[in-house]
This record gives structure tokens, sequence and C-alpha cells, in this order.
């Protein structure tokens, strides 16, 4: 069940306080944590923590932050033969944690600009590839056209929210969007082109669309203390779900149990289940 991933690695600077400040707003906060992220990094954590053969694409500063990312990624068991060093710092993402664990995300792409282009044979013995749009487009097209052309299926998480996304969407097997970046993509899911779309809903829990029905999923009611990277961890365990031949319903049942337990922790990765801890959680 190997998956590929190509995305953006950033360092996340998170200050937490009791709600995120209006423009021209300066509101006093808590604490500075710091902590790995990226859309990219934490879908493949994400997978990789649920037993996928994780590969990941991309590119980091020749710096201490891309040291720390690489080594974030390698310690779960990631492939990162395919990171680049480049002559620009690393992606880094300021972010404000309000008391009710809502956030807003500021991104600084950096080195993830430069993430490389699919080489040869980066596909191969592949099921899925999955993509965000936090890297340039153009290389998300390189990708999700090199997996069409490799038989792999793509599944793109079109966030951050970007119109541009439509340019991907004939070659996406599955597109996955909260309901500001459907919206955003024009609202009606059956009109986008791709064969199935999953709209992650927050505490309502998640819809798929399909040519064959509709499939809806409720959230898992849990304490929220942090949602950042929530969506990531929907993606991932949906596409190690689907790359590990679950039923598309049973498949998102364990995206949305994941996604609720990674709200239980501050930081995107500190909460994502391994596979003990979401079987368990499923079994209830
Ligand atoms: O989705 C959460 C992620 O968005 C953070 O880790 C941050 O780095 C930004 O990419």
């Amino acid at each position: 069940m190997k998956i590929v991933v190509a995305g953006s690695l950033n360092l996340d600077l998170v200050g937490h306080a009791p709600r995120i400040p209006q423009a021209g707003e300066t509101v006093l906060g808590s604490v500075l944590e710091r902590s790995q992220g990226g859309k990219g990094g934490n879908q493949a954590v994400a997978a990789a923590r649920l037993g996928a053969a994780v590969h990941f694409f991309g590119a980091v500063g020749r710096d201490a932050a891309g040291d720390e990312l690489l080594a974030g990624l390698a310690a779960e068991g990631i492939d990162v033969a395919g990171v680049q060093r480049v002559a620009a710092p690393s992606g880094h993402a300021l972010i404000t944690v309000s008391a009710a664990g809502e956030n807003a995300i500021t991104v600084l792409p950096g080195a993830n600009q430069a993430a490389p282009l699919p080489p040869a044979g980066a596909l191969a013995g592949a099921s899925w590839l999955l993509l965000q749009l936090e890297i340039p487009l153009a290389t998300n097209l390189a990708w999700a056209q090199a997996a069409r052309a490799a038989g792999v299926r793509v599944l793109l998480n079109a966030a951050p929210a970007d119109t541009r996304a439509r340019a991907l969407l004939g070659a996406v097997d599955l597109l996955l969007v909260n309901e500001g970046e459907l919206v955003l993509l024009g609202g009606d899911a059956a009109a986008l082109g791709a064969p199935i779309v999953v709209t992650t809903l927050g505490a309502r829990g998640c819809r798929a669309w399909r040519r064959e029905g509709l499939l809806e999923r409720p959230a898992r009611a849990v304490q929220v203390v942090d949602t950042t990277g929530a969506g990531d961890t929907f993606a991932g365990a949906l596409a190690a779900a689907l790359a590990a031949g679950r039923d598309p319903g049973r498949a998102l049942d364990e995206a949305s149990a994941a996604a609720a337990l990674a709200c239980t922790q501050r930081g995107a990765r500190a909460g994502m289940p391994g596979r003990a801890q979401l079987d368990a959680v499923l079994a209830d």
C-alpha cells in the first residue's frame, strides 16, 4: 500500500490566544509553540501512522528548519529520498489558535516553491498520489498527469482554498475540500468533474458525492483543543484506508475518526492516531 505525497513542509510557529485577532487588532496571547507542519508533511505523517508506506517529494532549505523537518518525516518511517535541499529558507507557518481551538494561518512557502517535478519512476508501485495546494500549481499538475500516465489514482486536497485548483480537476480521482473550498470551486460537487468529491463539514461530519450516490458520516464528539491539521489528518487517513482496499464507507469512518482525534491535542501532528488507537476508537 504505497502512497506518494508531493507537497509542502513548514515549521509551524503557533501562538495560543483567547481569540483570533481581526485585521488591525492586537490580542494578548499565552504560549508560543513550535512544531512540524505543512499540509503535505502532515498528510504524509497521518497516512504513515496508519500503516501506509509513504514516499514524500518536496523541498526544504539548507537550514536548521530543513534538518528538523526531514528528521521529523524520517522518524515516522517516511521515505524522504525525494526531498530536495534548495537555496531558499524552509517553509514556515504563523498560526494563531483560539481558546475554541480554531486557527488562522499565514504560510510563508519559501523552499516549497521549489518542490520537485516527478522524477522518473517516482510513482512506481504506488496506488495513490496525494496532493495539496501549497506547492506551485504547475508542479501539482505535472504530478497529477504523471500519476494518470502511471495508472496511479490522485487524491487532491484543494487546500488552502484557490480557484486555480480547477485546472487540476480533470486529472483527479478524489477531490477533498472543506465547505469554504467547495464554495470557492463553484459549490456543486456534481459539477466539478472529479468522480468522487468528499466535503468535510467540521463538527457536522463529512459527505462524499459519487455518481452512485451520496455517503454521509457524522463527526465523532471530542474535546476540541486545536483543529490545526484536522483536515490533513482526514486526507492522510482517507488515502491510507483507500490504499489498503477499504470500501468507501469504512474509509470515511476511518478518516473522520482520525481527524476527530487530531483535534484533541495541540499542534498539527501530535493528535494524529496510530493504527491501534484508531482501531480501538472505531471498535467502540
Ligand atoms: O493544515 C495545517 C497546516 O497548514 C499547518 O501545519 C501549516 O504548516 C499549514 O501548512
